[in-house]
């Protein structure tokens, strides 16, 4: 099996086999932990100390040091002089092996270089071996059967806009989903429409006034977007005279009994009531969204297993929350309202919350606890994962100390809030945009604009309308999902959208291209790894692009763990940079030919061409899987 052939190929490079086992360590997943294993068991050897605290005390290479391994040596308990002479001491004792070259000391640490004399063959058989899989934990946490997880996001409102948290949303939950299907679970992609409450009584209060069936027929969304708008112009004296009248002190209830607010109320309570016509239309406006949206998912490649909602919290998960509460005297009536106060029962900072209100209608808040419920029941889910925004932290507080005092702590458990930091200046620097189709109509806009001007002359790509809409979108989501922690705001910027200027989408597109045009230029038949001759791959800059490759398992199970697709990201823009270094190297022996200069002596010999043309490829699986993980999909070549 698998571990058969990783060992042949060990001992064929002169190391002795079979690789020293180690709990943390999956060889067969994480080429570098071959290289921990090592490590750890050597430095048990030669140090006297145990080897299980020797793989602990190994950290991963941090891109500045110029090392792969570093051996954290005051965590070995090993050594009697002053700890700033402990490298020193112990340098002496370490020998070059064919898997690592002589140990540098630094300060309380040492620091490891992989031979470059094993690396590109070690490595490149690796990744060839292991190909679409590469990076891929199918049993991660040592599992085999898999587990399912609901990555619930984007979830827009019928009647508001997509703003700048949906889309971050949507793209974010969207990678963590394929982090998780990455690393072996069963994933239920899941969109909770807000498509219940008073928001949209307030939208058919609007539809009586503005609705047409014609403007509805041409572009349903449109249309309702316009009149949610004018309905909410006419409403918005009415809120703010109930909004003053409450920080005065004063009771509100006279000034909701009347205009649009008694409207909106009617229209809601009929709603909750099951009102037919009331029904029909919180339907056909439902349906209209969800049509829309489907749509507009597609052209970002994301699929949703269920468009779920606020109206679709069953009856009996209400009840069930309502009761339990109740016999558990967190409940209670304040003002004809049923309220939780969570300062009494604690944390305190949680204030208190409506649950159902005055007219009898169920809130935000008791809709997210009961489907909670109600999904259990339907998957029976391992984990489930809300990524909404930062906004809503205290919310999802709310619903998990909900079901605290209800005794289900195994069920929150499972639970977590996914929480994400804004994007600033989305609408002020995009301009009337209101839904996810203008936000993308956009960004394909610039990208086809790109696509025909002069700086992608040289790019062999197909300058088609699905390049435009693959660059547009790519330019969407690495902007989205951002090069820092999801929690970190960051300010969206239209200008550098599709510039190819730094870490940008296009800029991974452009490399990915490049690096395609690149195998195609010089690809033959044999360029199977077998007749690779790997002392053409044994130095700078071919070497570092294969130290990077071999590091992708460890950042895609660290993206996993921390829930951080940006470091999928920032690990391919790192590729880039050394696969490009490549290509310049390259590019610059090409121009020299050009100029006329005596080039004989710089030609490279078939040999080397071969060598380097594997390792392209095997780069662009990599790029592959680190891609499909961020759901960017490569432009088309031309
Ligand atoms: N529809 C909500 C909004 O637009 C987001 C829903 C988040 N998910 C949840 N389970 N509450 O703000």
């Amino acid at each position: 099996c698998m571990i058969d052939g990783l060992e042949a190929l060990l001992s064929g490079l002169g190391v002795d086999v079979p690789v020293p086992v180690f709990a943390q360590s999956d060889i067969l997943r994480r080429p570098i932990d071959i290289y921990r294993s090592y490590l750890a068991d050597t430095t048990s050897k030669v140090l006297g100390c145990d080897s299980g605290l020797a793989y602990e005390a190994i950290q991963s290479a941090n891109i500045k040091d110029n090392s792969d391994l570093t051996l954290i040596l005051p965590k070995l308990k090993w050594g009697i002089g002053k700890p700033k002479d402990l490298a020193k001491e112990a340098f002496i004792k370490f020998l070059s092996t064919p898997l690592f070259q002589l140990p540098i000391p630094d300060g309380v640490h040492l620091r490891f270089i992989f031979s470059t004399l094993t690396l590109p063959q070690l490595i490149l058989a690796y990744i060839n071996d292991r190909s679409v899989q590469f990076g891929r934990g199918d049993l991660l946490d040592g599992e085999c059967t898999s587990k399912k997880v609901i990555v619930e996001f984007s979830s827009p409102n019928l009647a508001t806009e997509f703003n700048s948290a949906h889309l971050r949303s949507t793209i974010i939950g969207a990678q963590v989903a394929n982090l998780y299907e990455n690393a072996g679970w069963d994933v239920v992609r899941m969109n909770y429409l807000g498509d219940w409450g008073k928001e949209i009584g307030l939208l058919g209060v609007g539809w009586g006034k503005f609705g047409s069936e014609r403007a509805f027929e041409e572009d349903p969304m449109g249309h309702l977007h316009d009149i949610y708008e004018k309905i909410n112009e006419l409403f918005s004296p009415e809120k703010e005279a109930s909004r003053k009248a409450r920080d005065d002190g004063h009771d509100t209830a006279e000034i909701e009994k009347q205009g649009i607010f008694a409207e909106r109320d009617r229209f809601s309570k009929r709603m909750e009531d099951g009102e037919p016509e009331e029904i029909r239309f919180w339907k056909r406006v439902r349906d209209a969204t969800i049509t829309y949206y489907m749509h507009e998912y597609e052209r970002l490649n994301i699929k949703f297993d269920e468009f779920s909602g606020e109206s679709q919290a069953s009856p009996e998960s209400i009840a069930e929350v309502e009761s339990v509460l109740k016999e558990k005297g967190i409940y209670e009536e304040s003002d004809g309202s049923w309220i939780i106060d969570y300062s009494k029962h604690g944390p305190k900072s949680l204030g208190v919350s409506v649950l159902r209100g005055r007219t009898g209608s169920t809130s935000y808040l008791l809709r997210d606890i009961a489907a909670v419920l109600d999904r259990n029941r339907k998957y029976a889910f391992d984990k489930m994962m809300y990524v909404v925004s930062a906004d809503q932290d205290v919310h999802f507080q709310k619903v998990f100390q909900a079901l605290r005092y209800m005794g289900q702590e195994d069920l929150v458990a499972k639970l977590e809030h996914v929480s994400f930091g804004k994007a600033q200046g989305l609408s002020q620097q995009l301009g009337e945009v209101h839904l996810l189709g203008d936000i993308l109509d956009k960004s394909i806009k610039d990208a086809h604009d790109v696509l025909e001007s002069d700086q992608t002359e040289h790019l062999e790509v197909d300058k088609t309308e699905e390049s435009a809409r693959i660059l547009g979108y790519t330019a969407l989501a690495t902007q989205f999902c951002g090069l820092s922690k999801r929690t970190s705001s960051f300010a969206f910027n239209s200008k550098t959208l599709v510039s190819f200027d730094g870490e940008t989408g296009p800029n991974l597109q452009l490399c990915y291209a490049r690096l395609c045009a690149k195998i195609k230029e010089s690809d033959s038949d044999d360029t199977v790894l077998a007749n690779v001759d790997y002392t053409y791959l044994q130095d700078d800059p071919w070497t570092e692009v294969i130290r990077i490759m071999a590091q992708y398992p460890d950042v895609t199970d660290a993206a996993y763990k921390s829930h951080e697709p940006s470091m999928i990201l920032t690990y391919l823009f790192r590729l880039s940079e050394e696969v490009s270094n490549c290509l310049e190297d390259d590019d610059d022996e090409g121009d020299e030919n050009e100029v006329g200069e005596t080039s004989i002596g710089s030609e490279e010999p078939p040999e080397a061409i071969l060598a380097q043309t594997v390792l392209y490829k095997l780069a662009r699986q990599v790029f592959n899987n680190g891609m499909a993980i961020l759901g960017i999909t490569p432009m088309v070549l031309s």
